[in-house]
């Protein structure tokens, strides 16, 4: 205790401010406060490149998505009748629902993050109806693989409007989160669409092992491992450590 007092022993006590001094401080706060209350902050938040423009676009990629997502839970439903039974396809269809629902719903939040507002138009009830008697698959594989292509497409135009604002910070997440995979689901679903037409050629056992593929991988499309870059390079790497390995043991033997 000797110690503590002899700590605070040496300093000066404070001043307490002047009643003069005090006024002003609040004076100055309530000056501050009234100045933000009539202030527009998203307008503070958003920054110029943000036009809005940009902004009418976002919604508009946002609406595609969520078309997209109405129209793949119908799949999926579609696929899970017993008229129609093809599992491994209605999982296929869930998962890229559920895709758009998270792509949807990460476009929301960085509107918002970046100022916008979100204004939500109505969605039209897709027109498809999977075809059970005969099942086809074709069709409905035809009109996936155009609406995963009208998402692409509207993406790059994003792009390239981000681009020409020079909202930089939009153009990396289109193009490093989105337009990656987005190429990625056209080239699996072009795929589908191929094997889809070959099987259909014979109807029957085609279908059942092309459905019982999709089912065994959960939903993944099963090929997609294959369509992947940056999966590859993680390949390519594999082989370079095994090659580096064996000579390793090589001049070990030596
Ligand atoms: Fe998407
Ligand atoms: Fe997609």
């Amino acid at each position: 205790m000797a110690f503590l007092f002899s700590g605070l022993r040496g300093k000066t006590p404070e001043k307490a401010p002047e009643p003069s001094q005090e006024m002003s401080n609040t004076d100055e706060a309530r000056r501050i406060i009234s100045d933000i209350s009539g202030h527009d902050i998203d307008t503070w938040v958003r920054p110029s490149s943000f036009t809005h423009e940009l902004e009418e676009s976002v919604r508009g990629h946002i609406h595609e998505e969520l078309c997209a997502w109405m129209f793949y839970r119908k799949l999926a439903a579609d696929c899970s009748r017993s008229n129609v039974c093809l599992h491994g396809f209605s999982m296929l269809w869930e998962r890229s629902a559920k895709e758009c629902m998270i792509d949807m719903h990460w476009l929301e939040k960085y509107l918002i993050t970046r100022g916008g507002r979100s204004k939500p138009t109505p969605i039209e009830a897709p027109k498809i109806e999977f075809p059970d008697s005969p099942i086809e698959p074709i069709q409905p594989c035809r009109e996936a693989f155009s609406v995963e292509k009208r998402i692409l497409e509207d993406l790059e135009r994003l792009s390239q409007m981000a681009e020409k604002c020079g909202e930089t910070s939009l153009v990396d997440a289109i193009q490093t989160r989105f337009m990656r995979k987005e190429s990625r689901h056209v080239k699996n679903l072009g795929d589908l669409l191929q094997q889809v037409a070959r099987v259909s050629k014979q109807p029957g056992m085609g279908l059942y092992l092309l459905d019982a593929e999709l089912r065994h991988s959960r939903g993944i499309i099963p090929w997609s491992f294959h369509n992947d870059p940056d999966r590859h390079d993680d390949a390519v790497q594999n082989i370079r450590s095994k090659i580096y390995e064996g000579l390793e043991k090589d001049k070990y033997n030596q």
